[in-house]
């Protein structure tokens, strides 16, 4: 396929080109307040199938549709719950996708033959126009390349969508930094399938229980025997270049283990960890050449080092990272969504240190 001489669309210009672009089924990044996006005209099988060219994306993993407020959400699903109901007046437009049971108007390739489709209201002001100007449900999942963390800046797209796509639309920095919540609402408790900013414990404020999937807390640990709730749940993602291996422990032992990991190798080695861990692995001492430091915030700002991470992950591939250490969170609040991603992007490997292994 030839080239696209791709486009870019900056703060303050009209988006009206890429409005126009959307709605006659050609693909368009454009920035959300989570990521950003890949998206295309979500009504039209051979546009939707274009974003799966694009990213070299399985052909069964499903997208997400995003809606703008005002539009009516019955033309393409057939029932809402009173608890997904509940859920839109406390967190849209924001981080929260849900799924229900589409309606035909909305194509197989869009959901990969799925009958339920993910509903998303992003909560960014150029989304918003954006998809309100092109007047239809717009199919987007992240705008990486398949397997490579997911975009915060319009430069990650610009690095793996270039010459891919005719149009990528720069709103800046994503707020959050992490993809929307998943919440599957066809069942009858709503289930997490992917954390994010809007946690468990501020949906079950909402509308009580609500379930993880348990292989949230899992890395990459689905067989292929076991079919995931969410097929996305199965494939390699986020994952540096380098190898990655998460610690999980007290602080003073995950300081201890880097330290003396740090002395014995003189291999180029990231280091993923809090100001708390950094400050005690190094309480004075300079950072040493070998080691590539993404600090990424104070444990007291989960959000924070949320926002940070996929940028990080990007920066040990420039950096010809060949070993990385990460530093296990906890699987509360938003450390769910971090420790979620962490996991993948380690493909599962965590040393216990607790237990002596
Ligand atoms: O924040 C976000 O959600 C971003 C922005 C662009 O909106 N989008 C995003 O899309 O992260 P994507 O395609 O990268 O991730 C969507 C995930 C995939 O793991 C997919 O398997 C899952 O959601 N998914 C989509 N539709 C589904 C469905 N009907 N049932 C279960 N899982 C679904
Ligand atoms: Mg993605």
């Amino acid at each position: 396929m030839k080239p696209y001489d791709t486009k870019v669309i900056r703060p303050g210009q009209s988006l009206e080109e890429a409005a126009r672009l959307l709605r006659e089924g050609q693909l368009v990044s454009f920035p959300t307040e989570t990521v950003y996006g890949l998206g295309a005209n979500a009504l039209i099988e051979d546009a939707v199938r274009a974003i799966f060219a694009a990213k070299g994306r399985p052909a069964d993993n499903p997208l997400i549709v995003h809606i703008w407020p005002g539009y009516d959400l019955d033309q393409i699903v057939e029932e809402i719950p009173d608890s997904a109901k509940k859920l839109m007046e406390a967190f849209w437009p924001g981080p929260l996708t849900m799924s229900f049971r589409k309606k035909d108007c909305i194509p197989d390739a869009t959901t990969a033959g799925l009958d339920t489709v993910g509903i998303r209201m992003p909560d960014h002001p150029v989304a918003q126009s954006l998809l309100r100007m092109s007047g239809v449900p717009v199919a987007a999942p992240s705008a990486n390349s398949s397997g490579r963390p997911s975009p915060t800046t319009a430069q990650h797209v610009w690095e793996d969508m270039k010459g891919k796509i005719p149009c990528i639309v720069d709103g800046g920095d994503c707020k959050v930094g992490l993809e929307s919540t998943f919440v599957d609402m066809t069942g009858p408790v709503p289930m997490i399938l992917r954390p994010g900013a809007i946690t468990r414990e501020m949906l079950e404020e909402v509308v009580g229980r609500v379930d993880v999937e348990p292989s949230v807390a899992k890395g990459l640990a689905i067989s292929d025997e076991e079919k995931p709730r969410s097929p996305g749940m199965k494939y390699r993602h986020y994952a540096p270049k380098g190898q990655m291996l998460l610690l999980d422990g007290t602080m003073e032992q995950k300081a201890a283990w880097i330290r003396k990991a740090l002395e014995e190798s003189d291999e180029k080695t990231g280091l993923l960890i809090s100001t708390e861990l950094k400050d005690m692995i190094f309480p004075s001492e300079p950072v040493p050449e070998a080691v590539h430091l993404e600090e990424l915030g104070s444990h007291q700002d989960p959000e924070e080092m949320a926002h940070r991470l996929f940028g990080a992950l990007r920066r040990f591939d420039e950096y010809r990272c060949t070993r990385i250490y990460g530093e296990a969170f906890s699987d509360t609040g938003v450390e769910m969504a971090l420790m979620n991603r962490m996991r993948r992007a380690a493909a599962g490997q965590i040393l216990h240190l607790q237990k002596g292994i």
